[in-house]
């Protein structure tokens, strides 16, 4: 007690010091407005000081509350706050980032190019927004003067990435046994599933990287169908190591951190190369910007593939299947598809196939996915007496309100089977999860058997009574 009040108040002493300097430096950044460049150089690191300060104490703070927490009840009550602050955080600035990245491709491909543009414009475009009018152009390769003041966009992406890479670890990685390892599919030690999650994300950057700096990158159909090749690969290879679950994040997970990794090694070195040319009045290598644009319409169209999978794990009839990466590369291909008839439609390019293939293609897999109709034998009159022995022996050691799992300690999901009611109420779910995509028990560590999928599902059928 003694030792955890000292903690807590050395901890937030500093913490308190580091805001109040983050004011101090914010207001000596208003003042330095006239400064000159070395002067804010050296104004800015300091403030990354601190900011990196601040953000280690914070963790400090989390993780000593953990250590603290850990193995009370307190410690699933903790997590569950994380994982709300992380997510809430990591959708925030995933919107922020994707909605830059559809505004910028939009603008791109919307631009006026014929129409009173001036020599050293590629376009112009005049939009009406929350009351008022805009009115934007588009260099061709750099204004002679550089601007003052230069927005750049790139925190948006670094933060949906910092964010979401603490969300794996909050969900996935702290819980790896649970979360990430599926013994049915691969035996493997929590340190090396999460070796093999982190490692494939620098894998499939170097494979990805080495693709675009070969002559593939300038025929963009071939370029297309190899890299979805590659990506069906590791929708493959996550299946065959993870759990179900795991296994379609660490696919939204890799390609998030190649949509990162494209403007954190690309797109911002190529614009910071451009302003530093276009500061010195040198010409502006115009390769740089098209490198850039490659790479920024490669993450316009991962966006769609990396939303569906931020929400899959809503929908077990898509992870839960039996080929659930191949499910997942169609749906990844189909709304690849949706995305490129928006990007041509916005250039003016109507198509005629592309949104119906892409739409069909998503259609094939809903009814691909579709149960199958059942037609092992069913006893008459299945009894609950029955069912509710599997439900006791293959359920509550998680779906009660004292669960005896060594992982939940609350019924996850608030899912209870302590009375028949709970059990009567959940009918549906528990067909969907348990008879159906078998995503339930959890990793089937309770070992239910095909037999006793078959007298939930019989029982359920005949309508679900309770005698
Ligand atoms: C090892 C623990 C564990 C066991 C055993 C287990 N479950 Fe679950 N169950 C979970 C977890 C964790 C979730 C929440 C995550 C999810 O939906 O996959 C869950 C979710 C569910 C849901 C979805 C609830 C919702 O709101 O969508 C249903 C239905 C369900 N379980 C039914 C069952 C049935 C029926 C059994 C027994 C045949 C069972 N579970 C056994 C851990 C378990």
């Amino acid at each position: 007690m003694m030792v955890n009040v000292l903690v807590y108040a050395v901890l937030g002493l500093i913490l308190v010091m580091l805001v109040v300097m983050t004011y101090q430096f914010h207001h000596l950044d208003k003042q330095s407005q006239d400064a000159g460049d070395a002067q804010k150089d050296q104004l800015h690191l300091s403030q990354g000081f601190i900011y990196t300060c601040l953000v280690l104490v914070v963790m400090a703070l989390i993780a000593y509350t953990w250590y603290s927490a850990k193995g009370t009840p307190y410690e699933g009550h903790l997590m569950e706050w994380l994982n709300i602050v992380v997510r809430l955080m990591h959708i925030t600035f995933g919107i922020a980032w994707i909605g830059a990245s559809f505004y910028f491709v939009f603008l791109e491909n919307a631009l006026n190019r014929t129409e009173n543009v001036r020599d050293e414009l590629a376009g112009n475009l005049w939009a009406v927004h929350g009351g008022g009018f805009y009115y934007l152009e588009k260099y061709k390769v750099a204004p002679k003067t550089l601007p003052k003041h230069l927005h750049w966009f790139k925190y948006e992406a670094y933060f949906t990435w910092i964010s979401g890479f603490s969300l794996l670890f909050v969900v996935y990685y702290f819980n790896a046994k649970a979360m990430l390892v599926d013994t049915n599919v691969m035996n493997l030690s929590a340190a090396a599933a999460i070796g093999i999650g982190i490692g494939s994300f620098v894998i499939a950057w170097i494979l990805y990287d080495l693709l675009c700096k070969s002559p593939l990158i300038k025929k963009p159909f071939l370029f297309s169908i190899v890299g979805f090749a590659l990506l069906t690969g590791f929708a493959y290879f996550y299946a065959q190591v993870f759990n179900s679950r795991a296994a379609y994040i660490h696919f939204g997970a890799m390609i998030g951190s190649l949509m990162a990794a494209n403007v954190f090694f690309v797109i911002i070195p190529a614009q910071k190369a451009m302003v530093a040319a276009a500061k010195i009045g040198q010409p502006v290598d115009p390769s740089y910007g098209k490198k850039a644009l490659a790479r920024s319409l490669h993450n316009n169209y991962f966006t769609l593939p990396v939303l569906f999978v931020m929400v899959s794990n809503h929908f077990p009839s898509t992870f839960g299947n039996q080929y659930s990466w191949a499910v997942l590369a169609a749906i990844s291909l189909g709304t690849a598809g949706v995305k490129h008839y928006l990007n041509l439609k916005e250039k003016g390019q109507y198509n005629v196939y592309i949104l119906p293939a892409s739409v069909g293609l998503l259609l094939a897999v809903s009814f691909v996915t579709a149960p199958q109709k059942n037609t092992d034998e069913c006893k008459p009159n299945v009894s609950f007496a029955a069912v509710n022995a599997i439900i006791q022996s293959r359920c509550v050691q998680c779906h009660s309100s004292k669960p005896t799992d060594d992982v939940y300690t609350a019924p996850p999901n608030g899912v209870v089977y302590d009375t028949p009611q709970d059990i009567v109420k959940k009918k549906d779910l528990i067909m969907q999860r348990v008879v159906i995509t078998k995503t339930m028990p959890q990793n089937n560590k309770t070992n239910i058997t095909p037999e006793e999928r078959n007298i939930l599902r019989c029982w359920i059928e005949q309508g679900a009574i309770v005698k």
